[in-house]
């Protein structure tokens, strides 16, 4: 670090998906050069990030408070005398909104897309010269990747990873793909070369991200493409890389052989979030969906043949238009069969610009409400089966931090649950398998079977 430099402080709040946790990352990554260290509250910061989701009404809506809030901080700052707060939107909002933004909330200093953050340092350069500016409208993020270098902060040994961006599917109440443009993969050498480096940081656990995982078709480079599944099988060759998940995927994009990557690469946690929507066909095609109720069942079976202890997460949206008490049933019923270990649900936001929003049949909230409630009550109740069968267990598990107490450690089951252990030293970065002996709240409690050596 240059010592010439004045380290600036930098608060950064991320809202939405698990590719905006990675952004949020990778910004940060692109700063800290420029002398900008993370704060974890805003208060005080010379810059403050707001990484926005656009999916729902309330995601978005929080933003305009947000600044509200921090156009107060950044007044007492000045009052201060220590100099001014720059406001920055970047993420979805950024992308869909970026003019109503500047026209709305005119504290904010510079809005970026989620295919232009590379650019941040310029805006930020220009933004203190002269306030307003805006930069959104890229959808290639090529030159974003081209532009990240493969040098990440780690903060643990389970890290993001960006495969692809962006959606062709155009479910009809989603704004993803007008805010993250059309499908677009990284080419496989780029991917291989960031994980190499995770490697060599001490990541064991990589989590590959896209908005639809499983349509990867990255090039290789002998000009081919690759699936997700031939991209899985290079990135377990990656000494020290011991453990794989992808998010999120689409019903009609699960190959065969990403199926059968799922049997054959133990890397492969046995874990999937394969989202479903809605268990009624009616309402799955006025979803636009393109699959039905029982090709979903089918395809379950034919993972679950390939990996007999895959467990299931979904997502589930209430209230859809048109949605009756009987099409509701029918999604309850979906959920009972399947059986999920967890999920997401969530009520029904219309979204400007999407088709669902003009549709006839929109569900009062009340309804939409009392059948979240009951959608969730079945989810948690699935939940706890799951956790509740697990005790009695081995299973392994890989270490990220300490626990509360003394001589705690806390690591991630195959399937995602908190697992937590006594007695414990330096176990962070390793795996050992963990009989799990109860059943928490919101994590399993188990007991090393290994004996562990302080390191
Ligand atoms: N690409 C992923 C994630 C999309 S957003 C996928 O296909 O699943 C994550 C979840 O938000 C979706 O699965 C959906 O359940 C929910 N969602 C998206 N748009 C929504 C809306 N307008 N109202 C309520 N929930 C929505
Ligand atoms: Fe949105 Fe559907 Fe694309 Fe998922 S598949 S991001 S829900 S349009
Ligand atoms: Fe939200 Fe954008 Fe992710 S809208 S869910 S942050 S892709």
């Amino acid at each position: 670090m240059n010592d010439h430099v004045p380290l600036k402080k930098l608060h950064i709040k991320t809202y939405g998906c698990q590719m905006n946790v990675y952004d949020s990352e990778r910004m940060i990554d692109i700063l800290r050069p420029l002398g900008y260290e993370v704060s974890d509250k805003a208060e005080g910061a010379d810059l403050v990030l707001l990484n926005t989701c656009h999916i729902r009404e309330k995601a978005a809506e929080k933003v305009y408070s947000e600044i509200g809030r921090l156009r107060e901080m950044r007044e007492e700052k000045e009052a201060r005398g220590e100099g001014r707060m720059t406001i920055a939107v970047a993420g979805c909002v950024a992308q869909a909104e970026g003019k109503e933004i500047m026209n709305r909330a005119p504290a904010v200093d510079l809005v970026v897309g989620p295919q232009a953050y590379h650019q941040l340092p310029e805006l930020i350069a220009r933004t203190h010269r002269s306030k307003g500016e805006r930069l959104s409208a890229d959808f290639a993020p090529e030159a974003k990747f081209d532009a990240l270098t493969v040098d990440r902060t780690v903060s643990g040994p389970t890290a993001f990873l960006t495969v692809q961006e962006g959606c062709d599917k155009f479910c009809t109440f989603c704004v993803v793909p007008y805010t993250r443009g059309a499908e677009w993969s990284r080419p496989l050498a780029s991917i291989l070369d960031e994980a190499r480096a995770l490697a060599d940081k001490g990541v064991r656990e990589v989590t590959l991200l896209g908005q639809n995982v499983n349509a990867y078709n990255g090039l290789n480079a002998d000009g081919t493409q690759s699936t997700l599944a031939r991209l899985m099988y290079a990135l377990a060759d990656i000494p020290g890389i011991d453990r794989l998940r992808y998010t999120t995927s689409h019903p009609n994009d699960m190959g065969q052989d990403l199926i059968d990557a799922h049997r054959d690469l133990p890397a492969v946690m046995p874990y999937l979030h394969l989202p479903v929507q809605s268990g009624s066909d009616k309402i799955l095609r006025a979803m636009n969906r393109k699959h039905g109720r029982q090709s979903y069942f089918d395809l379950i079976d034919r993972i679950k043949a390939a990996r007999p202890d895959l467990a299931l997460s979904g997502d589930f949206i209430v209230g859809f238009p048109g949605e009756t008490d009987k099409d509701f049933e029918d999604t309850l019923d979906l959920i009972r069969q399947v059986g999920y270990a967890s999920a997401f649900s969530f009520k029904y936001s219309p979204r400007p610009g999407t088709p669902a929003a003009a549709m006839p049949g929109q569900v009062s909230d009340a309804v939409a409400d009392e059948r979240l409630q009951i959608l969730q009550a079945l989810i948690i109740e699935q939940q706890q089966a799951f956790k509740e069968n697990l005790v009695g267990r081995t299973l392994d598990v890989l270490f990220e931090k300490r626990g509360r107490l003394e001589g705690q450690a806390i690591g991630r089951s195959p399937y995602l649950q908190s697992v937590y252990v006594d007695g414990a030293v330096n176990l962070i970065g390793q795996i050992h398998p963990v009989k799990i002996i109860a059943n928490g709240n919101n994590s399993l409690r188990g007991a090393l079977l290994t004996e562990t050596v302080e390191a």
